[in-house]
């Protein structure tokens, strides 16, 4: 996810002696044994661990902030090749950009990997959550879960979805608009629409649950120093209130016969109905619902930002996505909300966000950690080692797309699913909210398109890496009508 991404890749400097806290100590006797695992294990990957303690954190954050971001992991990969080790944050770890081994790395979970998480990310989402889960609990909690996020249930959706685009980008006009929180504004709400419906004084309890929410996701991302003042410290006593917050929710619903709802909290108060297991706990139920929300805001919100900026920058992509959106208007009574089959023809769009998540998704990494030695094609990973999967590396990999820094959405013309493009992950962890993203991107696309003429940079704007993906500014832009 973004969050741990982030965390471990675009920390300031601030950041890197914290993690140096958590993690130092693993990683220093791991450098300790580096002399003796050589020897131990003579087929270990090849790289560098660069200097004591900070490793090659330097070089990679001079990169992240250069103009040449991807230059680290280039350098390496025509170094070592594809699966190299280096040192970063305090940890040495192991990164993959190689289909195949991710594959690998991502397919097999236990025995031989399991997912780790930084502690204020674990604090976040809570020990109940499917990130934190293994066996046969993920299992179960990930079926309930994927059950409200499948396109049978989606499929409902689409009218709701494309009302709170719309509502969010009639807004838009003659205003100088920032992207970045305007995205974040929606992604929020559709994700709330799809996980809890807060009943009673809904608009009100949204309003004090979103900014407690905020504060959650702040912490999510700070140092994990629990001390009075800290950003972890108040996403503690924030993540209790929402926590409240949510409890109350559940307990009006378990004692009104009121209406019916079909969120995700809905399904996780049926849970033993629907699978004849243990009803859900309390915690349970809050720990899913709070780092599903957090899982799928953040992610979205970038992803919708880096579309607009995207199809800004080309106006070919932005005239052949009017001719596909207003070939399905033609199509259908005015006013009229858009439909699942609406939905499904929007096939540029598709190759589009592709495109989009291709060159900018905001998941930099995913992170494993060896739980036995491992062997793969002839190399040797030791015991309870981190292994990260490189997605922005393996998307820009030229030998699989060329010219990759290059926005073109025609590569994905005819193009078949592989493991060469995994912008969700791949395997028993596959992202669960990939269909509403999907949908809520294309939705806000259809409704940008077919609303507005064009848009413009308000200021110069530019991608950047450094301390976590988004646009240096947040995209100020200005809309022009039809
Ligand atoms: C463009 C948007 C998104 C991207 C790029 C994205 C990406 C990912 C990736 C790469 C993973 C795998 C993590 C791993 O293997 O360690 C993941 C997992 C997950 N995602 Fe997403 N995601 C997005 C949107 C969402 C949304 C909208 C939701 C929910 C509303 C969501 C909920 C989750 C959850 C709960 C998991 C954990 C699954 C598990 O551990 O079994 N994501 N996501
Ligand atoms: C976009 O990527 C997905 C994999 O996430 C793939 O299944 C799909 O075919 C691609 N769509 C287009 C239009 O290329």
């Amino acid at each position: 996810m973004s969050q741990w991404g982030i965390l471990l890749e675009g920390g300031a400097i601030i950041f890197f002696v914290a993690v140096l806290f958590t993690y130092g100590a693993a990683g220093l006797k791991w450098l300790r044994l580096t002399p003796a695992l050589r020897k131990r294990y003579r087929k270990l990957p090849k790289g560098s661990l660069g200097w004591p303690l900070v490793g090659e954190t330097f070089a990679f954050q001079h990169c992240l902030m250069s103009t040449t971001p991807h230059s680290f992991v280039d350098e390496r990969r025509r170094r070592y090749g594809d699966l190299f080790l280096t040192h970063l944050f305090g940890t040495p770890l192991l990164a993959s950009t190689d289909p195949d081994m991710n594959k690998f790395i991502l397919t097999k979970e236990e025995p031989l990997f399991t997912s780790t998480l930084p502690k204020s990310i674990s604090m976040a989402v809570g020990e109940n959550a499917l990130l934190m889960l293994r066996g046969d609990r993920h299992k179960r909690m990930r079926r309930l879960v994927l059950s409200v996020f499948s396109p049978e249930v989606l499929k409902h959706k689409t009218g709701s979805i494309q009302a709170s685009a719309t509502s969010i980008l009639k807004t838009w006009k003659g205003r100088k608009v920032l992207v970045a929180d305007d995205a974040r504004e929606y992604t929020f709400y559709v994700a709330m629409n799809a996980i809890i419906d807060m009943g009673q004084d809904r608009d009100e309890r949204s309003e004090v649950f979103r900014n407690r929410f905020l504060q959650l996701r702040a912490g999510a991302r700070a140092l994990p120093i629990d001390l009075p003042g800290t950003a972890f410290r108040k996403a503690v006593q924030a993540r209790k209130h929402l926590k409240t917050m949510v409890e109350t929710v559940i307990d009006e619903r378990k004692r009104s016969s009121g209406p019916q709802y079909d969120d995700l909290l809905a399904k996780l108060l049926r849970a033993s109905e629907s699978d004849g297991g243990e009803p859900l706990k309390n915690e349970e139920i809050v720990d899913v619902v709070l780092s599903s929300l957090l899982a799928g805001f953040d992610t979205s919100a970038n992803t919708l930002l880096f579309l607009v900026y995207y199809i800004g920058q080309h106006p070919q992509v932005l005239h052949d996505l009017k001719v596909e959106h207003q070939e399905i208007l033609k199509d259908k009574p005015a006013d009229e909300p858009l439909s699942y089959s609406d939905y499904k023809r929007m096939k540029l769009t598709q190759s589009t966000i592709n495109e989009t998540l291709r060159l900018a998704n905001p998941v930099l990494s995913l992170h494993r950690r060896t739980l036995q030695d491992v062997e793969y094609n002839g190399r040797m990973v030791p015991a309870n080692c981190p292994v990260q999967v490189w997605l922005r590396s393996l998307h820009t990999d030229p030998d699989l797309y060329p010219q990759p820094y290059n926005f073109d959405v025609d590569r994905w013309k005819g193009k078949a699913s592989t493991n060469n493009f995994i912008p969700f992950g791949l395997g028993p962890r596959l992202c669960v909210g990939m269909d509403l993203a999907r949908m809520e991107l294309s939705i806000f696309v259809h409704c940008l398109v077919t609303m507005y003429r064009t848009w413009e940079l308000a200021e110069e704007d530019a991608p950047r890496f450094f301390p976590e993906p988004g646009m240096k500014k947040g995209l100020p832009i200005f809309v022009h009508d039809l």
